[in-house]
């Protein structure tokens, strides 16, 4: 494995490391806009082991940015230390130093009392009414809405908070290519008061950034989500849409150390012909007898929903041997339905195939977790 701490990378030290491309997973007009990232981080700057994520500090949207100092009596070339201590300008600092597509609720606080509005005062200072202001709302629905006469442009940048760095999962093995990082990211976009917004870092790195550009990131090690060290012991691997990702570097990594232990991938999203993300790397992978089983679950491809877990339920006796067996089950991708849906699951496997009954089964899988035979990795 290729991990040592040569370099203790941080939110505060950041490795810039050099954008590549994104390249589109499955057609935007599939109702989906997938994105496969690419960026240039020799393993010998940035080590990692697979499962760890890359924490990525992005950049705002340039169009938010310009129309939040149009709303402002401020200039763009203002001059302002940024949240990092550098002296910039007001642009620089709202484009990649600051938080502005959201609204914490001590800037409200901050700005209702600087304007002297009485009624955002008073939203401000009830928490469930200002919880349910900044809800959906950027710096600029709040420019906008309470316009401020007088704005000092470095109060500006002190309030808004600084700019917070996103986790993505690593969907490639330095051992496998060790120039070179992967993941894969789901564009984030919606509509909301007659403005399209876009979720800052998965449209950063997805649509702005261009080959060359400078990526500020480092390594989030995950300490319970890593392959096993016995490279003999099988792994079952569930990640349907984004959750794929680590998946992918965990093929990669297998193969490159030559792993005896066998491969079972669970993978699920919309439709096959769309999103069917990294087929072909599948089916290699299956044809060279790398990947012992590939269950798909395309959830919108017929009236009824197949997810990942109906699968599992349908595979429980085989599914069942391979946890029998020592085999570890890793589970990817969404918390709040599929994580808890392919948990049941299992815990319905090892009741019934494992006769063990509903008791049992809580007892296994905590035992399982324990040993670190269940890891997951959910967001
Ligand atoms: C350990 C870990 C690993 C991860 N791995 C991956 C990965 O491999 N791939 C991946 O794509 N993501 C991954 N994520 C998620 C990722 O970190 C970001 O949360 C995601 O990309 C969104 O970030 P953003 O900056 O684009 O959006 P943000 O600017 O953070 O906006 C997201 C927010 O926008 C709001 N929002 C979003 N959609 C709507 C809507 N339709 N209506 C109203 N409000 C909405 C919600 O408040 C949401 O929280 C991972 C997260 C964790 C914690
Ligand atoms: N917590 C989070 O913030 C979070 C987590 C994951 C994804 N997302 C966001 O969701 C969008 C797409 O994410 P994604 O591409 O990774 O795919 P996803 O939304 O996780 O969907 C992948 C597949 O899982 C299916 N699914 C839905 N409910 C499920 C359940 N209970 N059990 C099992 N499978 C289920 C989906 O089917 P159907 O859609 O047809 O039901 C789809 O086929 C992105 O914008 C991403 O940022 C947010």
């Amino acid at each position: 494995m290729v991990q040592s701490e040569k370099a203790s990378y941080s939110i505060k030290n950041p490795y810039h490391a050099k954008f590549i491309s994104s390249e589109e997973l499955c057609d935007p007009s599939s109702g989906k806009d997938t994105r496969h990232i690419k960026i240039a981080l020799p393993a010998s700057e940035l080590p990692y082991i697979v499962g760890d994520s890359l924490c990525v500090i992005p950049c705002n949207h340039p169009d938010l940015v310009d129309a939040i100092i149009a709303a402002t009596p401020c200039n763009a070339d203002d001059e302002v230390t940024a949240p990092n201590g550098a002296t910039c300008t007001l642009k620089e600092a709202l484009s990649a130093e600051c938080t502005v597509a959201k609204v914490s609720s001590k800037c409200l606080k901050w700005y209702a009392a600087h304007i002297a509005n009485a009624e955002l005062q008073a939203i401000a200072e009830d928490k469930e009414k200002a919880k349910e202001f900044i809800s959906g709302r950027d710096i600029l629905d709040l420019l906008q809405e309470y316009p401020a006469s007088e704005l000092n442009a470095q109060d500006l940048v002190d309030k808004v908070g600084k700019a917070i760095p996103r986790l993505y999962s690593i969907a490639s093995s330095q051992n496998y290519n060790a120039e070179m990082t992967e993941l894969t990211i789901a564009m984030v976009e919606w509509e909301s008061r007659e403005r399209t917004r876009y979720g800052v870092c998965s449209t950063y790195l997805g649509h702005r950034c261009h080959e060359g550009d400078d990526i500020r990131c480092y390594i989030h090690h995950a300490k319970k989500f890593k392959l096993p060290e016995n490279t003999d012991t099988d792994i079952i691997m569930v990640g349907p849409g984004t959750g794929i990702a680590p998946f992918r570097a965990f093929m990669q990594d297998r193969v490159a150390s030559e792993a005896k232990g066998r491969n079972w991938l669970y993978f699920g999203d919309w439709n096959v012909d769309h999103h069917y993300y990294y087929k072909d790397e599948w089916q290699t992978y299956l044809d060279a007898g790398q990947l012992q089983h590939l269950d798909v679950a395309f959830s919108r491809d017929q009236e009824y929903k197949i997810y990942v877990q109906h699968l599992i339920e349908k595979n429980a006796e085989e599914t069942w041997k391979w946890i029998d067996g020592g085999a570890h089950f890793y589970v990817c991708g969404d918390a709040n339905r599929m994580a808890k849906d392919v948990d049941a699951a299992l815990h319905k496997c090892i009741a019934e195939q494992g006769g063990k009954g509903e008791e049992g089964a809580a007892e296994y899988v905590k035992q399982m977790t324990k040993d670190g035979r269940y890891q997951r990795d959910v967001y």
